[in-house]
């Protein structure tokens, strides 16, 4: 590319009748948006800056498991068949999902990698939207992933790449121990293969690359909401740094070795603040970890007897007012404690985990109602069976040590800052576009998508834009429910908007959206307080899935259900809670599909069903006497 030259124009063309679309970002959302849109025929391009498709798949520290199990995590539309034996994946089992999925869909079609979107902005002449992307001379630094060729690529070239990428990897780390991992993942040159083809590349800093500027209807914004990470300024933390002391973020965490015999405060308790303790407290001297409020809301991986705690996480519970939420937890919670302090079949160990969930859930008095998830046991499992600390204090930083605001004090070496990510939309702020007025009536101007972008409960419905009422523009995976799944989340936010570019739904005008926006926004904020105001896509994973199907008229016949298709019925009340129960009827409808999957996939266990039914049960027959606070969680009224 030679400086000042302008970017290539290029007007994405569709079938007759169809519109075009670019898709920023191939993570799990993107791939969603992909899958839907073509599905319909419409022209999709997609950009991502990375090698493979993935998202934050593709830079995961080292033992990245999932907190949501296959059932949870998977599309409605694609599954692994195994839906009777849920496991937890591996990033690396997720992202060969994902490769499934691509292929099955034929999305690598679409998908230009190493591309980095640039600017988007509005043609007042033409009306499309404009996409300046830098194809192809992205650079990212070497991960796992980067060596994890696609299931189509010949066996003998994954294991060469596998072979050559663990020689690359250690080189790559032995660079960053020496210099720092931030200063060396911006600049490292290395080979690689591409998981597509095969064929092999070569990454470098200041690759050669073409500007290109492409013409469409529709922009999907779907870049995540973990790319850009929040690290505040901890009082003290100069005079830390300046006695040799270390502070990351936990997105450049990678491997706990690096922190062998060091004394270690983790801040933040949400998943990544679990997981990090846990594998710290394996080759640390010490860990504490501090919050400054209450930790997520504790759910383990796994029950007491070994089943999947997603297979409660059904619709029967959710299904409880939010009045009951707490009073659900409350009970269930006491049970399980009871459940693992007298079952003799765990070892004493995950007995012991369990039971201390039960006792720091209790002591913040949250419940899955009312609270952020965190759906690992990871810390626990770290003060249970590691020494781990828990500090429930504000703190500030000192010459080689954290001090508490009770006083106490905790001699360390290294801060790692798990305090989560925000949003950031810089296409929308480059110098070149940020004042262009890409709405004349309403005088919206492009750096106005990034505030929407940054608080996503400004859109309708938290994808839609409400400046442009035909859906042209729209985020997705900005909708993060307090407990379940991103991706399957986002599959439903897919299917809303190919109806719409479809023209098959209609949005409400700007006005009706920007209302519906504020009524949302009071809603969750009435629900999940303070976590919904500090997450500001936080949302219930029942009611948003369930408003959206209401809206694309798929959501599930229950009564019906009950009465002609009684084990669906049972598996949708007691089961997980997946996208599959969508797929009964609409425009989306896949009765056999839903049926297969339902045959297969477990209830919830006997327990936990039999305490949320009896205040579910106990909710309806209040809620028909007139108590109106007791109207179950879901329609239009729980929304209200
Ligand atoms: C360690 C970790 C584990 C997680 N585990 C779970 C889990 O178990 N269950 C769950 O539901 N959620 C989990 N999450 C949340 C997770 O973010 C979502 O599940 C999922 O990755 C969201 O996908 P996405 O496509 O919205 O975003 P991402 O996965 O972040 O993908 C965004 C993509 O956009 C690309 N991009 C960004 N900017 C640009 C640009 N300007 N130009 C081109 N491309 C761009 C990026 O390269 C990236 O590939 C986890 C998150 C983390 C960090
Ligand atoms: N294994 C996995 O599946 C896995 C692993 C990691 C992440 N994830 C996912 O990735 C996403 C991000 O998770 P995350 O844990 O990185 O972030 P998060 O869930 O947003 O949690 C951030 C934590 O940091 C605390 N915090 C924020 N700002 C702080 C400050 N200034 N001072 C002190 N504490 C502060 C928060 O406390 P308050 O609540 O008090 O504000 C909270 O405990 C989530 O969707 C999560 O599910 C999944």
């Amino acid at each position: 590319m030679v400086k000042g030259k302008a970017p290539r124009v290029e007007v994405v063309q569709a079938q007759h009748g169809k519109k075009t679309c670019v898709v920023v970002g191939a993570g799990a959302s993107g791939l969603a948006v992909m899958k839907e849109l073509t599905a319909l025929n419409h022209s999709v391009t997609c950009f991502d800056e990375n090698v493979r498709i993935g998202g934050v798949y593709c830079a995961s520290y080292d033992r990245t498991m999932l907190t949501t199990s296959s059932l949870l995590t998977a599309y409605s539309d694609y599954s692994d068949g195994r839906e009777d034996r849920p496991v937890f994946w591996t990033d690396e089992q997720y992202l060969d999902y994902l490769d499934g999925f691509a292929n099955a869909f034929s999305l690598y079609d679409h998908i230009r990698f190493r591309s980095s979107v640039q600017k988007v902005t509005k043609c007042r002449k033409t009306g499309k939207w404009l996409v300046t992307v830098r194809v192809g001379g992205a650079h990212v630094a070497p991960h796992r992933s980067t060596f994890l060729l696609g299931r189509h690529v010949p066996d003998a070239q994954r294991r060469l790449a596998k072979q050559e990428g663990a020689a690359t990897l250690r080189a790559f780390y032995a660079q960053c121990e020496r210099e720092g991992f931030p200063r060396v993942k911006g600049a490292y040159a290395y080979n690689y293969f591409d998981h597509v083809t095969g064929e092999g590349q070569r990454m470098a800093p200041q690759a050669p690359f073409e500007e290109v500027t492409y013409c469409v209807d529709h922009v999907a914004i779907c870049t995540g909401t973990n790319h850009w990470a929040s690290l505040p300024r901890f009082e003290g933390q100069d005079l830390f740094i300046e006695n040799g002391g270390t502070l990351v973020h936990s997105e450049n965490y990678k491997k706990p070795e690096v922190f062998r015999g060091k004394r270690v405060l983790v801040v933040g308790a949400g998943e990544s603040g679990s997981d990090i303790t846990n594998e710290i407290s394996n080759e640390a001297l010490k860990v504490t970890i501090v919050v400054r409020g209450k930790h997520g809301h504790l759910i383990p991986r796994k029950q007491a007897d070994g089943r999947v705690t997603d297979l409660n996480t059904n619709r029967c519970r959710y299904s409880n007012p939010y009045v009951l939420g707490d009073w659900v937890g409350y009970v269930n919670q006491l049970a399980k404690k009871f459940v693992a302090k007298h079952s003799s079949t765990k070892p004493s160990d995950e007995r012991k985990i369990l039971q201390r969930i039960g006792e720091l859930n209790l002591e913040q008095g949250t419940s899955a109602f009312s609270k952020f998830g965190c759906k690992n046991e990871g810390f626990v499992t770290a003060m249970v069976c590691k020494g781990a600390e828990l500090h429930r204090d504000a703190f500030k930083l000192a010459k080689g040590k954290a001090v508490f605001k009770d006083g106490s004090e905790f001699a360390c070496d290294s801060v790692v800052a798990c305090t989560g990510y925000r949003n950031s939309f810089p296409m929308f702020e480059h110098e070149d576009v940020r004042d262009v007025v890409i709405c004349p009536a309403c005088g919206c101007r492009t750096k106005d998508l990034n505030a929407f972008g940054q608080n996503p409960r400004r859109l309708y419905k938290q994808i839609f834009v409400p400046v442009f009422p035909d859906g042209q523009v729209a985020f997705f995976g900005f909708a993060r429910p307090a407990f379940g799944s991103v991706p399957p989340t986002a599959e439903m936010q897919a299917k809303y908007f190919a109806l719409v570019v479809d023209g098959r739904i209609t949005l409400p005008d700007t006005k009706c959206m920007e209302q519906q926006a504020l009524k949302d926004q009071a809603n969750w904020e009435w629900r999940f307080g303070y976590d919904a105001k500090r997450v500001k896509d936080l949302v219930d994973f029942q009611l948003y899935t369930d408003d959206l199907a209401e809206r694309m008229g798929c959501l599930p016949p229950l009564m019906m259900l009950f009465l002609t298709k009684p084990r669906i019925w049972w598996k949708i009340m007691f089961g997980p809670f997946t996208m599959h129960q969508y797929l009964l009827r609409g425009p989306f409808a896949d009765p056999q599909r839903a049926a297969l999957v339902y045959s297969k996939q477990p209830v919830g266990d006997f327990l936990e069903c039999s305490i949320t039914a009896a205040f579910l049960l106990t909710a309806k027959v209040l809620a028909l006497c007139g108590f109106r606070d007791f109207q179950p969680n879901y329609g239009k009224a729980a929304r209200a």
